[in-house]
C-alpha cells in the first residue's frame, strides 16, 4: 500500500520503517529540512536498537523515502499517518497545533480520497477536530467531492524497544465508525497480525481514551509502588520482598511494579497531566490521576533527600559520581529524566557532578552545556575518581555488577545512593559500603 507518514520522531520514523519493511511504499515527511537531509544521508537522529540498519536498508531498497515536500507526499499516499508531536502547552494540556497543521496541509493538497490516521497521542475529541479541519479546508477549495476518514490508531511502543514493539504489537487499536476503513486498516496491518487477531475495532473516542488509559494505568502502578516503598522504609519492611509478594498474584503481575526515582520520559508525565487537564476542562475531578502525578513529583527528589540527610545538608564542595542520565536504559532520551532533578538539586546545594551514561552524554552536553560543576566522563569508572559518593539513577545493564573493590578505591568514601535497587543491602554492608536504596532498610 502507499503510505505517507507525517513526523519523523520516535513514532513516525519507526512506523515508517516497519511498514516499509513489510512491503509498503512509504514516504516520511517532516518540516525540519535539516533532519530530512540527514536522514537521506543515513543519519538516524535517535538511538533506538535496530532502527539505524532498518531505515538505511529500506531507504537503499527504495521503499522508504524522506521529503519536506508535503504536496508530493500527499499525492503519493492513500493512507496518511499523523505522527507529529503533541507537547504539553503551559497548563499541561496537549497542544494540537502540529496535528491540526498536518490535517490542514493534507486537505490543501489532496486530489484523491484519503484515510487519515492519528498515531500521535491526542486527547479524546481530536479526530473530530481533524475531521472538521479537513472538511472546512476542502469546502474552501470547493472539493467536497473528495472523501476521507479520520481513524484513531494509537501507538504503544516503548523507547528502547520501539522497533520490536511495533513489529510484534500486543494489540492494534483501530478507532473508526467505517467498515471500509476497517478493511483497509486490516490490509495495512496484515503482516503484523499473524497467529492470532490483535486488531481491536472500536469507536474513535474509545480508541483515543484507550491510549491515555493504558499509560495512566502503568503510571499509577509505578506511583503506587513508590508510595508503598516510602511506607516500607518507614515501617522497617523491604519493598523488594513486597514487590515479589504481590507480583506473584497474576491479577497484579510483575510488570511495572519496580519502585525507583519516579517515572520520566516523554509519555507518562505528559499523558497523566493531559488527562488531568481534559478532566478539569469538563469539570471532573480526576482524584487518582492527581495523586499519581503528585507522588511522582515527590519521588524524583527522593535520592537528593537521602543524600542531603547523609551529609546533614552540607553538600557545598562535595562531588558526586552520577551513573545513568537517560530516563530509562537503552535510550539517550533525557526528557523529564529523574537525573535532571537530582543534578539540578545537587548544583543548587553547591555540589559538583561527574556524570556517566552509556548513551546520553551528548544529550547531557546539549542540555547543560559547559559548566564548572559538571564533568562528563567517558567511562563509569572515570566518573568515580575522587568523588565523595556514587549515585545510581538509571538501571543500565552495565551497572548491575560493578567491580566493588575498584569502586571503593576510587571513591573518597564508600558511599552509594542507589535509586534502582540494583544491589543487595546486606552484601553492600559486608563489603563495607554505606548503601542507601529505595524502600529498603538502610
Ligand atoms: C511508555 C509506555 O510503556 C508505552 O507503552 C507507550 O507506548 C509509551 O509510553 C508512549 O506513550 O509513547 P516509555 O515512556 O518509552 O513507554 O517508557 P517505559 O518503559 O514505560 O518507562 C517509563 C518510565 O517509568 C521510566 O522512567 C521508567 O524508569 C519508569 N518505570 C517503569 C518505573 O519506575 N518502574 C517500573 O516498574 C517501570
Amino acid at each position: 500500500m502507499k503510505v505517507t507518514v507525517f513526523g519523523t520522531g520516535y513514532v513516525g520514523l519507526v512506523q515508517g520503517a516497519i511498514l516499509a519493511d513489510v512491503g509498503h511504499q512509504v514516504i516520511c515527511v517532516d518540516v525540519d529540512a535539516d533532519k530530512i537531509e540527514r536522514l537521506k544521508q543515513g543519519h538516524i537522529p535517535i538511538f533506538e536498537p535496530g532502527l539505524d540498519s532498518l531505515v538505511k536498508e529500506k531507504f537503499a531498497a527504495g521503499r522508504l523515502s524522506f521529503t519536506t515536500d508535503a504536496a508530493e507526499a500527499i499525492k503519493h499516499g492513500d493512507m496518511h499517518f499523523i505522527a507529529v508531536g503533541t507537547p504539553p502547552d503551559e497548563d499541561g494540556s496537549a497542544d494540537l497545533r502540529y496535528v491540526l497543521a498536518v490535517a490542514s496541509t493534507i486537505a490543501e493538497h489532496m486530489e484523491s480520497d484519503k484515510i487519515i490516521i492519528n498515531k500521535s497521542t491526542v486527547p479524546v475529541g481530536t479526530a473530530d477536530k481533524v475531521r472538521a479541519c479537513v472538511a472546512e479546508k476542502l469546502a474552501e477549495r470547493g472539493r467536497n467531492d473528495l472523501k476521507f476518514d479520520v481513524v484513531s490508531n494509537p501507538e504503544f511502543l516503548k523507547e528502547g524497544s520501539a522497533v520490536a514493539d511495533c513489529q510484534k504489537p500486543d494489540r492494534i487499536i483501530i478507532g473508526t465508525e467505517s467498515a471500509d476503513t476497517v478493511e483497509l486498516m486490516r490490509e495495512l496491518y496484515a503482516p503484523f497480525n499473524r497467529n492470532h487477531d490483535k486488531i481491536i475495532v472500536m469507536d474513535v473516542r474509545s480508541a483515543e481514551l484507550t491510549k491515555y488509559a493504558a499509560n495512566c494505568m502503568l503510571a499509577t502502578k509505578i506511583s503506587f509502588m513508590n508510595e508503598i516503598a516510602n511506607l516500607s522504609e518507614r515501617l522497617g519492611a523491604d519493598i523488594e520482598m513486597v514487590r515479589q509478594g504481590i507480583g506473584s498474584d497474576p491479577r497484579i503481575g510483575y510488570h511495572f511494579i519496580y519502585p525507583g526515582v519516579g517515572y520520566g520520559g516523554s509519555c507518562f508525565p505528559k499523558d497523566v497531566q493531559a488527562l488531568i487537564r481534559t478532566s478539569d476542562s469538563i469539570g471532573f475531578d480526576a482524584k487518582v490521576l492527581k495523586a499519581v502525578e503528585a507522588r511522582n513529583y515527590e519521588q524524583k527528589t527522593t535520592l537528593f533527600e537521602k543524600i542531603a540527610e547523609h551529609y546533614e545538608n552540607d553538600l557545598a564542595g562535595k562531588t558526586f559520581a552520577v551513573w545513568g542520565l537517560s530516563f530509562k536504559p537503552n535510550t539517550d532520551d533525557m526528557r523529564e529524566a529523574p537525573s535532571r532533578v537530582l543534578m539540578e538539586a545537587l548544583w543548587a546545594a553547591g555540589a559538583s557532578v561527574k556524570a556517566y551514561d552509556p548513551e546520553a552524554m551528548e544529550e547531557t552536553q546539549r542540555i547543560y552545556g559547559t559548566r564548572d560543576d559538571l564533568t562528563l566522563c567517558g567511562t563509569k569508572e572515570s566518573a568515580l575518581k575522587e568523588a565523595d559518593a556514587l549515585v545510581i539513577v538509571t538501571e543500565w545493564q552495565s551497572f548491575r555488577a560493578p567491580d566493588f573493590e575498584l569502586l571503593k578505591q576510587q571513591l573518597t568514601h564508600p558511599v552509594v545512593f542507589d535509586g534502582r535497587n540494583l544491589y543487595e543491602p546486606e552484601r553492600m554492608e559486608r563489603k563495607g559500603f554505606s548503601y542507601y536504596s529505595v524502600g529498603r532498610r538502610a
